[in-house]
């Protein structure tokens, strides 16, 4: 029995595809390699020392992926691919609805067909929009602030109408918080194509003279040091709480919902001087105005992880950094 790891070429993917290997599972890669490549792959190999089946499969295409289920025996799926840049869901919303969501259908209709109904799937902290009060636990309300947090809130509604059809399926909703560093390796980390939008790849850039210098979007806001604080959580935390997330599925039906976060906000600035302490170097940066639709404050209550899952993030940011710089090193 082999688990299918959807976009297992990404960021997340790998390194949850990592630790599904050292775990001993079986592992199917479906990815189109449109934001991640084929290299990725060779290096998950290389860290596990084990081989990966993978497809070139996008999951619009209804018909390659039922190929994929009827030539492989599947236990159950964990779904990352989809887009996640929120500048371009917002001038292209149609294409994030379809790629989203149409992926999430075709993947739920084969796996109804073939009979998998265990799934882990990838949400974000995004579906909480501008949270009423920190910490955040599953239970505060969902709201999405543009197309791609939209997405992910019309597909958590989609998975529980599925879920709430046939009590076969365990569906868990993963809601991850803000995933940085990289695989101790320094094989397989984040790589973004163009600007990046997210803080840690722009300050690795700016480290490694890439980019000239970071801007903080806005210091005006009620915080200890007037710039944003999230919950930073270390990618390899994130992908063991994929795993346990997936050893849990059998104790429920229909789906449940998991924040997974540290628990531990730190501010844009706090990031910055961790990063010049991992490093050694100052990165050099301007204040500037407030980046539309960001939260002053977000970060996650993860009890219901703990107590539900027996999973806590390990890692604190110092290593975050260490680790988000090899990998920027290596590239
Ligand atoms: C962002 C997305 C969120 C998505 C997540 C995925 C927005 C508004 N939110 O979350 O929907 O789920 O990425 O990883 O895009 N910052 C700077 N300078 C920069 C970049 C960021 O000061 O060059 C600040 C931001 O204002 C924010 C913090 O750093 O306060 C973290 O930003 P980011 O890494 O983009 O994460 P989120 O905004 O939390």
């Amino acid at each position: 029995m082999s688990i299918l790891v959807t976009g297992g070429a990404g960021y997340i993917g790998s390194h949850t595809c990592v630790e599904l290997l050292n775990a001993n599972y079986d592992v199917i890669i479906v990815d189109n390699f449109d934001n991640s490549n084929e290299d990725s792959v060779a290096r998950i190999e290389k860290i596990a020392g084990k081989s990966v089946k993978y497809y070139n499969v996008n999951l619009l295409d209804f018909d390659s992926l039922n190929h994929v289920f009827m030539q492989n025996k599947i236990e159950a799926v964990i779904h990352f691919a989809g887009l996640k840049a929120v500048g371009e869901s917002v001038a292209k919303p149609l294409y994030y609805y379809e790629t989203n969501i149409g992926s999430t259908l075709n993947l739920c209709k084969v796996m109804e067909a073939h009979h998998v109904y265990k799934l882990v799937f990838s949400s974000s902290a995004t579906v909480y929009g501008m949270p009423d009060s920190v910490p955040l636990n599953e239970t505060a309300p969902l709201r999405a602030l543009n197309p791609y947090g939209r997405t992910k809130i019309i597909i958590e509604d989609l998975l529980r109408d599925v879920a709430a059809s046939n009590e076969n399926w365990c569906i868990s909703l993963l809601r991850y918080f803000n995933p940085i560093g990289a695989h101790k390796s320094g094989l397989i980390g984040e790589n973004p194509s163009g600007m990046p939008n997210n803080l840690m790849p722009f300050i690795t850039q700016v480290a490694a003279g890439v980019r000239e210098e970071l801007s903080v979007f806005g210091t005006d806001y009620p915080t200890d040091d007037g710039t944003c604080v999230r919950d930073y959580i270390h990618v390899v935390d994130l992908a063991l709480g994929h795993l346990k997330s997936l050893e849990k599925l059998d104790s429920f039906t229909g789906t449940q919902a998991y924040n997974l976060g540290t628990g531990q906000g730190y501010s844009v600035l706090e990031v910055i001087s961790a990063f010049e302490q991992a490093s050694g170097i100052t990165i050099p940066k301007k204040m500037v105005e407030r980046r539309p639709g960001d939260a002053p404050v977000s970060y996650a209550d993860p009890t219901k992880a703990k107590n539900e899952l027996g999973w806590s993030a390990k890692r604190d940011l110092l290593e975050m950094c260490e680790d988000s710089w090899r990998w920027q090193l290596s590239l």
